[in-house]
C-alpha cells in the first residue's frame, strides 16, 4: 500500500497523470503541482492558512457576476495578467505595446463616424483624441478599427453606475484613407479597482492602495495585422508610477495638452477648458505562418 511523505507526494500526484492524453495539459498541471507543493513546503502552510485560502477563493468565485469578474481582478492585482501579456505579446520595435484588458470591456460598442463624441452627457473634461494607425514601416493603415472605452471623469465605468444600463464613453472609430483617426471623449481620471470584495480585503491586508492611473482603453485591429489590446495613460495622473494592476507602460503615456475655453480642434465652441491627446499606433503584420494556418 503506497504511502507518501512530504517530499514523495509531489511525484506521486504527477505519476497519476501518466495516461493524460493531452500533452500540453499534462505539462501545465505537472508544473502547477510542482510549484504549488513547493510553495506549501516553502511557507510551511498551516491548516488555518489553508482553510483561509480555500474560503478566500470561494469568496472570489461568489463575488463574480455577469458584470463583475473578481478572478480577473485577482489575476490583475497579483501581476499575473500582465505577465501573461508580456510573455505572449512582447514589446517589438516601434509596435504599440499591449496591456491588460481589464474587467470593464463590453463587446458590441457601436461604430461611430470619425470625429464623434463618445462621451455625450458623460461627466468629465472634454478631450479630443487624434493620431494615426500605421504599419511597422510607418505606412498608414486605412480602415483600422479602434474599439474604445473608458470610465468618466470621476473614474466610474458605465457598468458601475447604479441604474445605468446602456453603454457610455464607448464606441468604435475607423481610420480614414490616410490611417487617421479622431474623436472626442473625456480625460479619464484615476480610479480604484473594486475594493468591496475579497480582492479589496487582500489589498488592504497587503498594505497596498487600489488605484489605477487615468487611462483610456482601446483594442486596435485591422485585417492582416495583429490586434492590440492597450491603453493610453494620462501623463500627469496620480498613481502613474504605482498602477494597482501593473499595466502602465511608458510607451503608452500621453501628454494631455490643456487649452482654454474657445474653439475646439474641429471648430466646435467649448465654454470650459479642454484637452487634446495625440498618439500613433503601429501594428505588426500577422506572420505568414499564422496566416496560412488560419
Ligand atoms: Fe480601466
Amino acid at each position: 500500500m503506497p504511502q507518501f511523505d512530504e517530499k514523495s507526494i509531489t511525484q506521486a500526484v504527477i505519476d497519476r497523470m501518466a495516461d493524460c492524453p493531452d500533452a500540453r495539459f499534462k505539462q501545465v498541471m505537472t508544473s502547477l503541482v510542482t510549484h504549488l507543493h513547493d510553495f506549501v513546503r516553502d511557507v510551511k502552510l498551516t491548516e488555518q492558512e489553508w482553510i483561509t485560502a480555500i474560503q478566500f477563493l470561494t469568496s472570489v468565485g461568489k463575488t463574480c457576476t455577469d458584470k463583475r469578474q473578481e478572478f480577473i481582478l485577482l489575476s490583475d492585482t497579483l501581476g499575473v495578467s500582465i505577465l501573461v501579456i508580456s510573455l505572449n505579446h512582447p514589446a517589438q520595435g516601434t509596435s504599440v505595446e499591449s496591456t491588460v484588458l481589464g474587467p470593464y470591456y463590453w463587446e458590441g460598442a457601436p461604430e461611430l463616424p470619425l470625429g464623434s463624441n463618445l462621451a455625450e452627457g458623460v461627466k468629465g473634461e472634454p478631450t479630443f483624441y487624434s493620431g494615426r494607425v500605421l504599419d511597422a514601416a510607418g505606412s498608414p493603415i486605412a480602415g483600422a478599427v479602434l474599439d474604445i472605452w473608458s470610465g468618466d471623469g470621476e473614474g466610474n465605468y458605465d457598468m458601475q453606475l447604479p441604474g445605468e444600463t446602456g453603454m457610455r464613453a464607448r464606441g468604435k472609430i475607423r481610420t480614414d484613407a490616410e490611417g487617421r483617426y479622431w474623436f472626442r471623449s473625456i480625460r479619464p481620471s484615476c480610479y480604484p479597482v473594486p475594493t468591496d470584495g475579497p480582492v479589496g480585503e487582500m489589498l488592504r491586508a497587503m498594505g497596498r492602495h487600489p488605484y489605477r492611473p487615468g487611462h483610456i482603453h482601446m483594442i486596435v485591429s485591422a485585417p492582416g495585422y495583429e490586434s492590440v489590446t492597450t491603453h493610453l495613460f494620462v501623463a500627469d495622473s496620480p498613481y502613474i508610477d504605482s498602477d494597482a494592476v501593473f499595466g502602465m507602460k511608458e510607451s503608452l503615456v500621453v501628454k494631455f495638452e490643456r487649452s482654454p475655453p474657445g474653439r475646439g480642434p474641429s471648430g466646435e465652441r467649448l465654454d470650459v477648458p479642454y484637452y487634446t491627446a495625440q498618439f500613433d499606433f503601429r501594428l505588426r503584420k500577422v506572420p505568414e505562418r499564422t496566416r496560412q494556418a488560419a
